[in-house]
């Protein structure tokens, strides 16, 4: 895709029409012999703290992960993506790194690591390491050793800047975590960015030293035979030429950091010589989390002549947020939006680069949740959801707990939360004039909690996630929801992403196939095809809560998987061949 065809596609959505991706990109997609195997399988998402605990601690560990390898082959997996397992201070559950090439001790040991690398390889599963590479723990020797004067070895390795005149901060930025990005510091006299917490040092690309220390730091990982990476925060590594005040944009008189220093010019300078210097050359992939760079952006960063292999782009988990709240409130969004979100996506990746596609992770409430109202079943809805997920063209991301359609919590006081945005999200609501009733509201819609809690093994004691007390409580349904129960169930939400992971599996079409949306206009119904020469597979998902009328087009037509009918019963899925 070329950005003048982007552009006309955005002018032509804008208008009111919606014109086919096929139509408008042309082009040839990826020929299935091109494929790299990173585009032919599964990525599990493991929140380690959260997975399984080995020795009574409360919190998961590495060998926790290795118990369960043989169940997430059963489920198609052949890579996890592992949230940070670094030394950390945990204020931001470990994207607060204070050493980038050990183990904190509560997970295990590097052996432990090097053991679920090998144990791993045997089943054909490869483990991806998350770079936290905007910034560091507060804790970090790079940090302290900064701070400690400004003229020490490391002064300029993290964005230090004097005090306005009046002793104020250098900028009105407002952190995404809450407050100013800036906090001041004794030893040196002076104010330090940080774009998340304020345990949260920003660090300072400019510096060359500061980007070989990094680099360094992933081909340590790489030598140890990792099979890729996600990237954090990435699009705030390169900061402004100039740091100026934004307009106000809420109460407490700051300005969101997001929009001011996001996806700046020169960042891609930076990446490409950190593709060149860690992943070039390697058979591996990399997956940017990259908030902030629009689908018109999306081949400078992706593809061909990109820096990553994929980019998690949010537009469709997002919705909610459309009206560029800075908070967090459920808002109403159609089915129209989610599906032109998407079909943007694969769009937009359909000559060019790879699209992961996701509902779910660690800074995001259960789907069952978020896309439905609350009187949909959420079995039904979990197994909806499934059905999107594994059959849209790209890399489908399952976070843990999604193959068993786990929900969202909704603890009775914002004391019981443990998430440092939920925080800071609560206290922002209040000082905007909502009551404690309403804001404690929104964190239960949108709290990064709602993934958090422990995995759900069986309806033992603490759902057999560890014999000791959970760092967080374990969601009082899993007397139920459970996987032990939910293998012995041919009808649960776990034997159907299996069957699901099985069906893309074994139809090539599902995978390198083509992508088009089908009734990209109606409100009830999620519909498109895949296909590959003669082969074609359609996905009819009933998104609403009520019974419709199957579209006259999709009469008669071979069914692969579902019930052969005129209807469409409340969430009921239909693949088509
Ligand atoms: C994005 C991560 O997904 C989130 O969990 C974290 O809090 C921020 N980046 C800061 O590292």
């Amino acid at each position: 895709m070329n950005r003048r065809n982007f552009i006309k596609t955005a002018a032509a959505v804008t208008a009111g029409f919606y014109l086919n991706p096929v139509e408008i990109f042309g082009g040839k997609v990826m020929a299935a012999e091109n494929l790299k195997w990173w585009q032919r399988t599964i990525v599990y998402q493991i929140y380690p703290k959260s997975f399984a605990d080995t020795t009574g601690s409360g919190t998961g560990d590495l060998n926790g992960i290795t118990a369960h390898l043989d169940y997430l082959k059963k489920l198609g997996v052949g890579a996890i993506w592992l949230t940070p397992v670094y030394p950390s201070p945990m204020v931001d559950n470990g994207y607060d790194i204070s050493d980038y090439t050990a183990i904190d001790p509560a997970y295990g040991t590097m052996a432990d690591f090097d053991r679920l690398i090998s144990e791993g390889k045997k089943r054909g599963i490869k483990i991806v390491m998350d770079l936290v590479y905007n910034h560091s723990s507060d804790k970090h020797a790079w940090f302290l050793e900064s701070k400690s004067s400004r003229n020490n070895p490391k002064a300029d390795w993290y964005i230090w800047r004097d005090a306005k005149a009046d002793g104020s901060a250098p900028t009105n930025w407002r952190s995404i975590f809450g407050g100013s990005a800036w906090t001041w510091c004794e030893e040196r006299g002076q104010f330090y960015l940080h774009t998340f917490a304020k345990e949260q040092p920003d660090l300072n690309w400019e510096n060359p030293a500061v980007r070989q220390a990094l680099y360094d730091a992933a081909n340590f990982w790489l030598d140890k035979g990792v099979g890729g990476f996600r990237i954090d925060a990435i699009t705030y590594i390169k900061k402004p030429a100039e740091f100026v005040d934004g307009a106000p944009d809420g109460k407490d008189g700051l300005s969101h950091i997001h929009p001011l220093t996001a996806n700046t010019r020169g960042i891609l300078d930076f990446l490409h010589e950190f593709k060149r210097k860690v992943f070039d050359g390697h058979d591996i992939f990399t997956v940017g989390e990259a908030n902030g760079v629009a689908a018109d952006e999306l081949n400078q960063w992706v593809g061909a002549n990109g820096v990553f292999d994929m980019l998690f782009e949010f537009s469709h988990v997002l919705l909610p947020l459309k009206n560029g709240e800075i908070f967090c409130r459920p808002t109403p969004w159609k089915l129209t939006e989610l599906k032109k979100a998407l079909s943007d996506s694969q769009a937009a990746t359909r000559t060019n680069g790879w699209c992961p596609v996701f509902f779910e992770n660690h800074d995001r409430p259960r789907c069952v949740n978020y896309f439905f109202p609350k009187d949909a079943n959420p079995v039904d809805a979990a197994k909806a959801m499934a059905a999107i997920l594994l059959t849209l063209r790209g890399t489908p991301f399952i976070y843990e707990g999604q193959e068993l359609g786990c929900t969202n919590v909704a603890w009775d006081s914002i004391d019981a939360y443990n998430d440092i945005s939920s925080h800071a999200q609560y206290e922002f609501a209040l000082n905007e004039g909502y009551t404690p009733e309403q804001a404690l509201e929104f964190v239960h819609f949108f709290s990064r909690d709602n993934a958090r809690t422990p995995m759900q093994w069986n309806d033992k004691k603490n759902a057999g996630f560890s014999s000791g007390t959970p760092w967080l409580p374990v969601n009082e349904n899993f007397k139920t929801l459970n996987a032990a129960a939910e293998e012995k169930n041919s009808d649960s939400v776990l034997a159907w992403y299996r069957k699901l992971a099985k069906f893309r599996a074994t139809h090539e079409e599902l995978i390198s196939g083509d992508f088009e949306l089908l009734l990209p206009d109606d409100e009830n119904i999620f519909a498109f095809s895949r296909t590959l020469g003669s082969k074609s597979i359609t996905t009819v998902v009933n998104f609403s809560t009520k019974n419709i009328p199957l579209p006259a087009e999709f009469h008669g037509k071979k069914i692969l998987i579902g019930r052969k009918s005129e209807d469409l019963k409340p969430l009921e899925i239909k693949f088509f061949g």
